[in-house]
């Protein structure tokens, strides 16, 4: 795969030109503009581009030529005899780069393009200063961000799925954080709504005395049991229970107080989860909005949103209040026939707040994906928009219904506020079932947490024994606790979020799989190499950036380190074989049909709207769970992102589990280096310890995004 040298020219090295884009993007900015050059008959071209297979071919590789040639010779030749020629004449009208040290014409006629390595190695030496440094600010404006996160029920125990949104939605806030946006972390806890009737009434009659001797209640969850049981054996209970909620609502001072007292018992609780994880969230609840319900129902109203459901219709009580979206086989409910609110109208009004009143640029709500049709019909979207975005299409049904937010009129340019649900899978236990405890209760959080924490502990302290660790017991405990937790947040992080994953603590602790383990034990022994370089030969970083040493990167590994510090992400996946594509937590999955109109792939479970033979068909999933994990995702062999890339892409898709993959990418091209190059005792030695200095600021930066605490010695 070896061709004629051809040089990109252009002057001194920056970073200038990736400022923004990514590395990756400015590559193709200029294969983009090559093509039209050359190429003005075929319009707007943009270039196939990817990164190189193999090292030793070049570092990006460009694929246009092979997909131009035919199009040019059905317009009549364009005067290329083959894909080779359709090459030569791109790399004739490459602007000149800073960027591009040469370019080859390989095999069939794809293009390989060296980086100039000058380009590279400063890089490299911004890094080592400065760290990594967040992508601008869309259009120099930053952005007022709701992250509705976390959420668990008063009263109730916090369970997985709570872990999951808690660890999830963190790690979306610390991102749009570093990019620079205003975000309010929200926590929407259920405190309101008709569980509180009977666990108020339970508290009276359980424990009459509970305003002079509150009653210890550490475990809500067998406080919780006991009010459902009596009124699920009392007819009686049920009764004075839905009277408590009527007067709880009309603001009984009474019930106030024993609904404040659940409240507080609950969020000690809810706060040790928090404490351990190092979360932070601000609580504002679904009772805040119950007295601006009626307000938000009038909008609704005025629209003509609403109506009285008959009896018997649509599985919901005839004289509640419902809004009945097309496309959706179930309302919202808005009010029920007692004149009772809940959930549903609890979140049309969130959104009316977080839109209208609070002004919030984008909302993002994180809960497990079987809420995703509730979220739908509380935003804008329809069911079918987002497959129509991926075929690039317009909707033909122009006035297919919306949901209700949209159907307000809340959200009428869909560039200046967005609205989205992040969808995420179940924790299942080794058996596959949901998680639960051996005796088959739900998991507590905290001894869940303490249990990963306990485990390492007795790592490290066999370690230390062994003489591998120098740790001092306090460290012991505190290296535990980092990576304990750490192992339990990236183990779920790792998973694309609309997947189920089966809960385990070998597999998260272990020390070679891609765990937080084996990351924090590579972070670790690149801030130990470093630390003898300083000690025992002087060697320190600051001292090595003042004198400009120069990085010189010139064995495999050291380069293929340094390129994947700011590497960009490959080649846009075959759209021909099934492919599965998420938004969020929809999962699309685009086939191409056969002549006859059959699907290729048929696969039990997959609705399929057929359109016509031969053409992308696309299939809707239902339930987006199953879609996602029967079509894991493919993981492309070119797909490592450049930091830039990363929090990007993140900012579009906010997938948590694409920043764990370059992490963890980097981690092994680290280890890959350090097993192969010898670094305290070689020639390079002051160029490879900027190397290291610069993939250590990276793994620090994407390993506290992703709520992990880096350590530097284990
Ligand atoms: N409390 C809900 C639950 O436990 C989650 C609330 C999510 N936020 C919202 N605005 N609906 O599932």
């Amino acid at each position: 795969c070896r061709g004629g040298g051809s040089s990109g020219g252009g002057g001194g090295a920056g970073s200038a030109d990736v400022a923004g884009q990514g590395l990756l993007g400015s590559i193709r900015g200029l294969f983009t503009a090559a093509i039209s050059k050359a190429f003005p008959e075929l319009g707007h071209v943009e270039a196939a581009l990817g990164k190189c297979a193999q090292y030793k071919h070049g570092d990006f590789q460009c694929n246009s030529p092979m997909s131009l040639y035919p199009l040019l010779k059905a317009r009549g030749g364009g005067g290329v005899a083959k894909p080779h020629d359709v090459a030569r004449a791109i790399i004739a009208a490459l602007p000149p780069s800073p960027l591009v040290e040469s370019t080859s014409v390989a095999g069939p006629g794809f293009i390989n393009v060296r980086l100039r390595p000058t380009f590279i190695s400063d890089a490299v030496r911004a890094l080592a200063r400065d760290g990594p440094a967040p992508p601008p600010l869309p259009a120099n404006r930053k952005l007022k961000i709701a992250v509705d996160f976390s959420s668990p029920n008063i009263a109730k125990e916090m369970h997985v799925g709570h872990l999951r949104s808690t660890i999830i939605g963190d790690t979306i806030c610390r991102i749009l954080e570093f990019a620079g946006h205003a975000v309010l972390r929200v926590n929407h806890v259920g405190d309101w709504g008709t569980q509180f009737g009977m666990l108020i009434n339970h508290m009276k009659t359980a424990y009459p005395d509970f305003l002079t001797h509150p009653p210890n209640l550490t475990d809500l969850t067998t406080f919780y049991k006991g009010a459902k049981q009596a009124f699920d054996e009392s007819e009686e209970f049920k009764d004075v229970s839905r009277k408590t909620v009527v007067k709880l609502q009309s603001g009984d001072a009474e019930c106030l107080q024993v609904w404040k007292l659940l409240c507080e018992i609950s969020r000690g609780e809810f706060q040790k989860v928090y404490d351990r994880l190092g979360v932070r969230l601000e609580e504002c609840g679904e009772s805040f909005y119950n007295k601006m319900i009626p307000g938000t129902l009038d909008k609704m109203e005025a629209k003509g949103l609403l109506k009285m459901n008959e009896k018997g219709l649509l599985k919901v009580e005839g004289g509640a209040t419902v809004c009945m979206l097309d496309g959706f086989t179930y309302p919202l409910i808005v009010r029920k026939s007692d004149g009772g609110y809940g959930y549903d109208s609890t979140d049309m009004t969130a959104v009316d707040y977080r839109l209208n009143t609070l002004g919030c640029d984008w909302v993002i709500y994180v809960t497990d994906a079987g809420q995703r049709s509730h979220f739908d019909m509380v935003f804008e979207r329809s069911h079918f928009d987002m497959v129509f975005e991926l075929l690039g299409v317009d909707d033909p049904v122009a006035d297919r219904d919306r949901g209700a937010a949209k159907a307000c009129g809340w959200l009428q340019d869909a560039s200046a506020q967005r609205l989205e649900h992040v969808g995420f899978g179940v924790v299942q236990g080794e058996d596959g079932k949901r998680f639960k405890s051996r005796s088959g209760d739900t998991v507590r959080l905290v001894d869940l947490l303490d249990e990963a924490v306990k485990r390492m502990h007795a790592t490290l302290v066999e370690r230390v024994a062994s003489g591998k660790s120098p740790l001092s017991p306090e460290k012991v405990d505190e290296a535990a606790a980092a990576i304990g937790y750490g192992a339990v947040k990236y183990f779920d992080l790792r998973q694309h979020p609309a997947t189920n994953y089966v809960f385990s603590y070998d597999r998260m602790l272990d020390t070679r799989g891609n765990t937080a383990v084996y990351l924090q034990f590579a972070h670790a022994r690149l801030c130990s190499i470093l630390r003898k370089a300083a000690d025992e030969q002087g060697a320190r970083v600051p001292d090595l950036l003042a004198s400009g040493v120069p990085i010189t990167l010139a064995h495999d590994a050291e380069r293929a380190l340094a390129f994947e510090l700011m590497q960009a992400r490959g080649a846009v996946a075959n759209a021909c074989r099934p492919l599965t594509i998420e938004h969020n937590s929809r999962a699309c999955v685009v086939l191409r049909l056969d002549d006859t109109g059959a699907q290729r792939s048929a696969r039990s479970g997959v609705e399929l709207t057929r359109l016509q033979p031969r053409k992308l068909q696309c299939v809707y999933f239902t339930d987006v769970v199953e879609a996602a994990s029967a079509h894991p995702q493919p993981r492309d062999k070119h797909a490592s992102l450049d930091f830039t890339d990363v929090v990007q892409d993140f900012l579009r898709d906010l997938l948590p589990n694409r920043l764990c993959e370059y992490l963890y990418q980097l981690s092994t091209r680290f280890t890959d280096f350090v097993t192969n190059c010898h670094v305290l005792h070689s020639a390079e030695r002051d160029s490879r310890l900027l190397l290291c200095e610069a993939t250590g600021a990276v793994m620090r930066k994407v390993m506290e995004l992703l709520g992990l605490t880096p350590l530097y010695q284990i």
